[in-house]
């Protein structure tokens, strides 16, 4: 909460002690979090901008960026200080926080970048962090060993090497104080990997992501992603990812949408020297404007020809607190967009504002395989721009998966649809990915029908369509084509794929066979016959009646009525359908499971017909569709069945992230210590801490059950992180709880 009284804003209370240097997520989007970064001058929101205030050249005053911006954090350089005899003396007498007059928090850098600039500096190792501790710094930076794009790989590798080697002694000086550990390696991939690796190892509070400012300026955007892709999956998750050196609006939703947090910026001050403006769409000189392109409350009385009119330095100053304010609103729309889930739908989107930054997100967004000119899927034809030759690829499929697997399903809402790119969302890739790898059909089926033509919901255009077929040929299957593929019928209300708002043409198109025979493949129909149904065309039943005929399923007449007593035998048999293929998809049970688990099971439903509740045998409350994003709510009772069906041994350990290779293990199981036991009984949420084991396929968003290390259930609830987050946040949410089972001695 930012508080203000007579115009100022109060100064920020210190985190408790025990938790300096956490960081805690609080909302997230696939890789793109929300945080709280805990230190002795406030709690930190993230992602956050920390602008670079250079102590002898203030433009905009820090005490303004607090008051007046609400700016919770910057950086200056320790080594000016240290160079400046009269700074560095009230920086050591008062603080720098007293000499910079601001009351957030402070972090320093070391001289790395004025060596990268101006060549040596004089300082020593541990004597630069040793002052930048002396001096009351929040966060330090190591004296790193900058990598320019342009070197060679030793010269690289010296870099990573002697960076790492260096981290002993500056963490020995660091004492206390937060420090960041910078991770080098230029260009090259590896060199990357490795010093996130052995970087990661150290004791370090915050990982920047060093030597990318060249990279940046040369507009070398797929570098700089490749860069992201090839390091942040390596790193320790619960530390703060700082791209040193970012500060243009531009790069924020692509680096937010990656897992970045922190973003230091010179650039709203250095581009105002130069009469340059910032903006999410790039840079924007104000000699040639008329208008604003954004107007922003700082020149909400000006027009640009009266700022060109001012001196220069007022100029200046105008200027960078319109590049300042402007930086914070783009910060401020990727913040929304995380907690509205579609921070990747906005990068998409800026993506298109540069064609450096457009071909940085085909790269990001295209197969390894099409890279390589081959193609896999006939449906996206026009990807191959991306195409990279530099032998790349291998790094994309691990850490795509490392993209993919964070994304949370199901979500609730329409979809836009935007292009090819609906199509390679990392959203649209997971969920495509869990129904291929989890749905298993009924091994009979040889023939299929698919509807498409609309966006969803079919079920009320289909309902008669679906019970004749349900009574007649029970053993066709029955799927309807999206613009993002193949999914059965009973599937429909599982987002994004009925949900996608696009034109009709694009629902309308049928792509090429040989497509769909893939996709009928890929969901484990193999050798099944299709025809399809467009049900957006007149006479519908009649179409259906021609699919029928080119199944070769003759003799069936699709406009006869079925009894009243079949029809309802059919409609709970398709109930069936349902529940059985949403608890594979959405609960990661075995079709054997899955069906005996609602063995003998009755449904409540609503006026619409539509399921509320399914009962098992003995008539208590196992499961309910969830109509808001058509994923399944638990009961107690439904947790306690999937437990006792469960085959797999109970996690004793907290693993890395397994990706893919769970299918039908059942959900995760989150093992929680004993201190917790009694608040998880109570439907309190499990906190970071007091999880001893789980298993390695948790992922955020997906339901998991809670145990206690016997295996005897307390709870059950939605994950909020996966298995190599859950083993090394200390703060935070790690499971919501949506169901305590109470104690057995209460009852
Ligand atoms: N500022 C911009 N890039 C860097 C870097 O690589 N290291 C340090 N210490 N500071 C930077």
């Amino acid at each position: 909460m930012v508080a203000w009284q007579d115009g100022h804003r109060t100064d920020p209370a210190a985190c408790r002690e025990q938790d300096q240097g956490k960081f805690e997520i609080t909302h997230r989007d696939g890789r793109a979090r929300l945080g709280r970064l805990h230190t002795k001058h406030g709690v930190l929101e993230t992602p956050a901008l920390l602008p670079v205030v250079n102590p002898n050249i203030r433009t905009i005053e820090p005490r303004v960026m607090w008051d007046k911006y609400g700016i919770g954090a910057l950086i200056t350089n320790s080594y000016i200080i240290w160079k400046h005899d009269d700074l560095k003396e009230k920086a050591t007498k008062d603080g720098v926080h007293s000499l910079l007059n601001y009351p957030g928090m402070v972090m320093t850098d070391s001289g790395t970048f004025q060596s990268y600039m101006y060549g040596d500096v004089e300082v020593g190792v541990d004597e630069i962090v040793d002052f930048q501790r002396t001096i009351g710094v929040d966060v330090a930076t190591m004296l790193d060993v900058f990598s320019r794009p342009d070197m060679k790989h030793a010269e690289v590798e010296h870099a990573v090497r002697e960076t790492d080697a260096r981290a002993p002694a500056s963490l020995k000086a660091a004492q206390d104080t937060m420090l960041n550990g910078p991770i080098q390696g230029g260009i090259h991939r590896s060199l990357r990997q490795i010093s996130a690796q052995l970087m990661g190892q150290h004791d370090f509070a915050v990982h920047p992501i060093g030597g990318i400012v060249p990279v940046m300026e040369q507009h070398r955007y797929k570098d700089y992603a490749k860069i992201m892709m090839s390091t942040l999956p390596l790193l320790p998750p619960n530390r703060p990812v700082h791209m040193f050196g970012c500060g243009h609006p531009m790069l924020f939703p692509m680096s937010i949408a990656l897992g970045a947090d922190l973003f230091d910026s010179a650039a709203y001050a250095l581009f105002a020297r130069d009469g340059r403006l910032l903006a999410p769409w790039g840079t924007v000189r104000i000699a040639e404007l008329v208008d604003w392109p954004m107007l922003m409350p700082c020149v909400a009385h000006y027009t640009p020809a009266d700022v060109r009119a001012m001196p220069a330095l007022e100029q200046e100053n105008l200027l960078a607190h319109y590049n300042l304010e402007m930086t914070l609103a783009e910060l401020a729309r990727c913040k929304q967009a995380v907690r509205d889930g579609n921070i990747w739908q906005l990068a998409e989107q800026r993506s298109h504002q540069h064609p450096a930054l457009r071909e940085a997100f085909l790269w990001l967004t295209t197969p390894p395989a099409m890279q390589r000119g081959i193609r896999p899927d006939l449906f996206y034809t026009d990807r191959d721009a991306a195409r990279d030759t530099n032998g790349d690829q291998g790094m994309w499929e691990d850490a795509w998966d490392w993209v993919v697997w964070s994304q949370q399903t199901p979500r609730s809402g329409g979809v836009l649809w935007g292009g090819d790119d609906t199509f390679v969302r990392p959203h649209t890739q997971k969920a495509r990915r869990l129904l291929h790898n989890r749905w298993q059909p009924i091994e009979a089926r040889r023939k299929a029908v698919i509807f498409h033509g609309i966006r969803g919901p079919f079920r009320e255009r289909l309902s008669e369509v679906l019970v004749w077929l349900k009574h007649h040929l029970s053993d066709v299957q029955v799927l309807i084509l999206t613009p993002v593929g193949l999914v059965p019928i009973s599937l429909e209300d599982l987002n994004p794929f009925a949900h996608i708002d696009a034109p009709s043409w694009v629902l309308q198109h049928r792509p090429e066979g040989l497509w769909i025979q893939r996709e009928l493949e890929r969901l484990g129909l193999h050798e099944c016959t299709f025809a399809t149904v467009n049900v957006a065309s007149d006479g519908m039943k009649l179409r259906l009646e021609e699919a029928l005929e080119q199944l070769e399923i003759g003799n069936h007449d699709v406009h006869a009525s079925v009894d009243r007593e079949d029809v309802e035998t059919a409609r709970h048999q398709l109930r069936i359908d349902q529940a059985v293929d949403k608890q594979m998809v959405l609960l990661n049970l075995n079709r054997t499971q899955a069906e005996r688990l609602i063995e003998g099971c009755s449904f409540v439903v609503n006026r619409e017909g539509r399921v509320k509740n399914v009962n098992g045998r003995e008539g208590l409350h196992l499961l309910s569709p969830r109509l808001r994003d058509g994923g399944i709510s638990l009961t107690n009772h439904g947790a306690q069945r999937i437990l006792d069906v469960r085959t797999e041994p109970l996690p004793t350990s907290l693993p890395d992230t397994a990706w893919w290779g769970s299918a039908g293990k059942g959900p995760a199981v989150v093992v929680v210590s004993a201190d917790a036991e009694p608040f998880v009984r109570k439907g309190r949420n499990v906190f970071h801490g007091f999880v001893a084991a789980c298993d390695g396929w948790l992922a955020p968003g997906e339901a998991c059950l809670i145990t206690d290390e016997k295996g005897a259930l307390l709870g059950h609830g939605l994950a909020q992180c996966t298995a190599t987050e859950m083993a090394v946040f200390t703060k935070g949410i790690a499971v919501k709880t949506r169901g305590g089972v109470a104690s057995p001695k209460k009852e």
